[in-house]
C-alpha cells in the first residue's frame, strides 16, 4: 500500500502545518530520508498534540518526545515533558531524560525570537546528532514591532538585529567562509561559534528555517584554503 504523504497525514490530524502555514511544500525535501529510520524527534509546543500524532504516522518507528511548558494531555506513544523552553535548565534536565542524541528537533513553542535562539544554541549543539535536522517555526514574530502571544510581549520588526530572520540571515555566509578572508566578521553573532561551525546548511522558506548539522561527508570541506586565492 502506498504510504500516506506528510500533507496527508497532516490533514488527517488536524495540525495547521499543512493547513495555514502549508509547511508540506518544504519539509519531506528534509525528512523523507527519515522516514523508515528507527529515529529519535523532540517537538517543541505539543499544545493537542496534533502533530505528535502526524509524526507518529510520519516516522513509524521514531521515538518522540515533546516539550509543553502547559500541555497536560497523555500521549501514550512517546512522552511529553513538562518545562519552559526558555529556560536552559529544563533543555539540560530533558536532555538527559532523553538520553541519546536526537535525528531532528523541530521548535513550535512560544514562538519568542530569544527563545528560539537560545533553544538553538543549547540543542543544536549538544542534544542534535551529526547530519540532524533542525526546524524553527513560525518566525513571523520576528516582523513584529510590537505583538504578544503566550503571554510574552515581542517587539522586533523587519530588519531588527535581534530578529531570528537577520541572525540566520547573517550566517548564510558562513557556510561560504572559505572564500572570506576575515573570519571574524561572524564574531558578533548570537549563535555561539561552536555550533555556527557545525551548520551545514541554512534554508528560508514560508513562516520557517530548516538547518541542517554536519556530519562526517563533511569534514574534507572544512577549514580549507580558498583554491583561487582571490579574496575581495
Ligand atoms: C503552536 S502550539 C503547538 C502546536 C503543535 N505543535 C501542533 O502543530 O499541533 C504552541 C505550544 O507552545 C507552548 N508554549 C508556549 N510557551 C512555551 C514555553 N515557554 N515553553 C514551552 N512551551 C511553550 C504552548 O503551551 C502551546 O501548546
Amino acid at each position: 500500500m502506498k504510504e500516506m504523504t506528510f500533507k496527508e497525514l497532516g490533514e488527517k490530524t488536524g495540525t495547521d502545518k499543512v493547513t495555514h502555514h502549508g509547511y508540506h511544500r518544504f519539509y519531506p525535501l528534509f525528512l523523507d530520508q527519515l522516514r523508515d529510520k528507527e529515529i529519535t524527534m523532540l517537538e517543541i509546543g505539543t499544545e493537542e498534540n496534533k502533530s505528535l500524532y502526524m509524526w507518529q504516522n510520519y516516522f513509524p518507528k521514531a521515538k518522540i518526545y515533546g516539550l509543553d511548558i502547559g500541555n497536560e494531555l497523555k500521549y501514550e506513544q512517546g512522552e511529553i515533558f513538562k518545562g519552559d523552553q526558555s529556560d536552559v535548565e529544563v533543555l539540560k534536565d530533558i536532555s538527559k531524560k532523553m538520553g541519546g542524541k536526537l535525528d531532528f528537533i523541530i521548535d513550535d513553542g512560544s514562538h519568542v525570537p530569544e527563545h528560539q535562539i537560545l533553544g538553538f544554541n543549547y540543542l543544536f549543539n549538544n542534544v542534535l546528532k551529526e547530519g540532524g535536522v533542525y526546524i524553527i517555526e513560525d518566525i513571523e514574530t520576528s516582523y513584529w514591532k510590537k505583538g504578544a502571544l503566550y503571554g510574552y510581549i515581542v517587539k522586533k520588526g523587519l530588519g531588527h538585529p535581534e530578529s531570528v530572520i537577520e541572525i540566520f540571515k547573517n550566517l548564510v555566509d558562513k557556510v561560504n567562509d572559505e572564500f572570506i578572508k576575515d573570519k571574524d566578521i561572524f564574531g558578533d553573532s548570537p549563535i555561539d561559534e561552536k555550533v555556527r561551525n557545525e551548520i551545514k546548511l541554512i534554508s528560508f522558506q514560508y513562516n520557517s528555517i530548516i538547518i541542517l548539522k554536519k556530519s562526517s561527508e563533511d569534514r574534507p570541506f572544512e577549514n580549507r584554503d580558498y583554491r583561487l586565492g582571490m579574496f575581495t
